[in-house]
């Protein structure tokens, strides 16, 4: 029988591809969603790409008794909790909804399993809990400074599931600090389906190609780096997909919460990122540099040493399968 692991915020961008990464993986994921950032449209592309329905249900994690129903409903094993709020600029000016979401999901999630017995955890953070380096590639024992009213949001997640595993040694959880993830599944069936104008610059890049956004606005070309944009770590969706898979099957055998870096390990800057879809979409990308944008860092990129020894881990998608990728997806649309 394979193990049966529920995905919270299994309909969104991240969550999606976790749950295509474990069926191939031999698993049976459960997704729950209440689709405030995401749609049941995703439901027939998972179906397509996983050969059956996935299991999905419509609840909120904080919803103490629709959790319940869903312990009691299927024979969860373990936890993927990629539900939450990620916009950084909207954090600052709805923190209470950031801290309700995204704190307050956490808890309600971790009482709900402790009750059902369930003790293995993998959680969604973000390399935003590290704000600006000393010192780079950044591992993960370095300091914890985040910006963002988001970054804050996943730092206090962290240290509220060391809390839970330092008082109790059932507690099995990876705390997978996210660095840039962009792509799509090759597919074209799934990807990011930004609300509005996308945030982040690989989907912009799409958005922009394809004629829907005018010129991109490079944030700054005066930082210290080799080219003077900023540099980034940028991760194909599906490597950090089966980085979840990779971080179940360690929690298997482990104790206690770790946090661990996914990234591919080196960094390209703006203009780098800019050429390869330009390479991957056949079209020119018109640019201007402007003023750097509030709170942006000049270079920030993993050790990702830890994931390799530990979940025997590591990237296998460049930068020009991200870049293909996210192309195939945008001329389908870019949404559901
Ligand atoms: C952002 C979030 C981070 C989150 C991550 C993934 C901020 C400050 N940080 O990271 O917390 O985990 O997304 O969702 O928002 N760029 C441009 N022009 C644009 C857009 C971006 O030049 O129009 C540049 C940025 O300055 C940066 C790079 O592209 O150098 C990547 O930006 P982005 O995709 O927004 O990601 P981050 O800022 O790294």
């Amino acid at each position: 029988m394979p193990e049966t692991i529920l995905v919270t915020g299994g309909a969104g961008y991240v969550g999606s591809h976790v749950a295509v990464a474990l069926v191939r993986a031999g698993y049976a994921p459960v997704v729950l969603d209440n689709y405030a950032n995401s749609t049941p449209a995703v439901l027939p592309r998972l179906r397509a790409l996983a050969g059956y329905a996935v299991p999905a249900v419509q609840a909120d994690v904080r919803d103490a008794e629709a959790l319940r129903t869903v312990f009691r409903d299927y024979p969860i094993a373990a936890v993927i909790h990629c539900a939450g709020l990620k916009a950084v600029g909207e954090s600052e000016v709805r923190p209470l909804a950031y801290y309700d979401v995204n704190v307050g999901g956490a808890i309600v999630l971790a009482q709900v399993m402790g009750e059902a017995g369930v003790a293995g955890l993998v959680f969604s953070s973000s390399a935003s809990v590290y704000g600006e380096p000393d010192a780079l590639p950044i591992a993960e024992d370095a300091p914890l400074r985040p910006h963002s009213v988001y970054g804050r949001t996943k730092r206090v997640v962290e240290d509220f599931l060391c809390d839970l595993a330092r008082a109790n040694a059932n507690w099995r959880i990876a705390l997978l600090r996210y660095f840039n993830p962009a792509g799509a599944d090759p597919s074209g069936l799934l990807g990011e389906a930004a609300r509005g104008r996308p945030n982040n610059l690989v989907p912009l890049l799409g958005k922009i190609a394809a004629g829907e956004l005018a010129d991109l606005t490079v944030h700054g070309g005066d930082w210290p780096t080799a080219d003077g944009t900023g540099v980034r770590d940028y991760l194909h969706v599906q490597d950090l997909a089966e980085g979840h898979v990779a971080a179940l099957r360690y929690l298997a055998g482990a104790r206690g919460a770790l946090p661990i870096n996914l990234g591919a390990g080196r960094g390209h800057s703006v203009l780098e990122i800019v050429a390869a879809f330009e390479r991957a979409c056949g079209r020119r990308i018109a640019k201007t540099i402007a003023r750097r944008r509030p709170g942006d860092v000049a270079a920030c990129y993993a050790d990702a040493t830890r994931a390799a020894q530990l979940l025997q881990w590591r990237t296998t998608r460049d930068l020009d399968a991200i870049c293909a990728d996210a192309w195939r997806w945008q001329q389908g649309g870019g949404r559901y």
